[in-house]
């Protein structure tokens, strides 16, 4: 059964860069007058409060979110990201902090689509009143890594897939390069977008490995981390791993990830990396 609980952690450092780079895949998708296909394999719930039980808990947006709020040397593309985040907050105090499906539902237009997936019991009610009446997206109830693969490829061969696990079963790490490998072979010219987390870096040695033995091609890596890597439990970086990304997504996050290590790193810890794993 599934525990993982998103409202936790909404807005944390983690959040900023995962919803920073689906914004910049999101403005690049719109600059084309070509409709767009979008499916988010891990939805969530949609939108969270960050002044509820869950978010106050360990008040992880503090050091996300919150900690750009209210800065007015932000870099344009980060600023970009805060102005969005200020448009689901009626007054000018940060109370909710948008998921994913509300964030692409932002940059929808009325000829693209949206597909959600998502799990758990609780998370889809809300993730159902969250997107309700709206004819672009279609919800579903089920297992996302499992059928992703058969939307593909969408009728507008066109398009993202955002597959953001909460890593809660240790063989995600696996099952997320399998899907990725399936994925392409359907849809090779689709952009996706690959969350993970830094807790043993083992692991994400092993993922990285995995994806430059893949066969696909063309996959870049940014990640941020606020602390140096420990053996004790807790993320200290996250990233995403961006499979055909936009072209200018490099230079946006060159000038982003030095600002956010800079900023949200604790006690000068901050760091960042941009690779890329596998060339064109
Ligand atoms: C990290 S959260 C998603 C956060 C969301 N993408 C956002 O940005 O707001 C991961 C979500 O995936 C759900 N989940 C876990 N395994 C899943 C699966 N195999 N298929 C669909 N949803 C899953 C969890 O219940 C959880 O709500």
């Amino acid at each position: 059964m599934l525990s993982y609980r998103h409202s936790f952690h909404a807005g944390n450092f983690a959040d900023v860069l995962k919803h920073l780079v689906l914004i910049k895949i999101l403005e690049h998708l719109n600059k084309k007058d070509k409709p767009f296909c979008c499916i988010d394999t891990h939805a969530g719930p949609g939108a969270y409060a960050l002044n509820d039980d869950y978010a106050l808990k360990n008040k992880e947006f503090e050091n996300g979110i919150a900690a750009l709020w209210q800065r007015t040397d932000l870099p344009e593309g980060i600023a970009d990201y805060v102005n969005l985040i200020k448009q689901f907050n009626t007054t000018t105090s940060l109370n909710r902090y948008p998921g994913s499906p509300l964030i692409t539902k932002h940059y929808l237009r009325k000829k693209d689509r949206l597909f959600l997936y998502e799990l758990h019991s609780t998370e889809i009610q809300l993730l159902n009143e969250a997107v309700s009446h709206d004819r672009r997206i279609k919800v579903f109830h089920a297992d996302g890594l499992k059928n992703v693969v058969g939307l593909l490829p969408s009728a507008e061969h066109r398009g993202l897939v955002l597959i953001d696990p909460s890593y809660e079963i240790k063989s995600d790490y696996e099952q997320v390069t399998e899907t990725l490998i399936q994925m392409h072979k359907r849809f090779a010219t689709g952009t996706y977008a690959l969350w993970y987390p830094v807790v043993d870096r083992s692991r994400n040695q092993q993922l990285e490995k995995s994806i430059k033995t893949s066969g696909l091609k063309n996959v870049q890596l940014f990640e941020l981390g606020i602390k140096t890597d420990t053996q004790e439990h807790g993320m200290t970086a996250s990233g995403m791993i961006v499979v055909n990304p936009p072209w200018t997504l490099v230079s946006d996050m060159q000038q982003a990830l030095p600002w956010l290590a800079k900023v949200l790193g604790i006690e000068g810890a901050g760091q960042y990396r941009i690779e890329t794993l596998v060339k064109e």
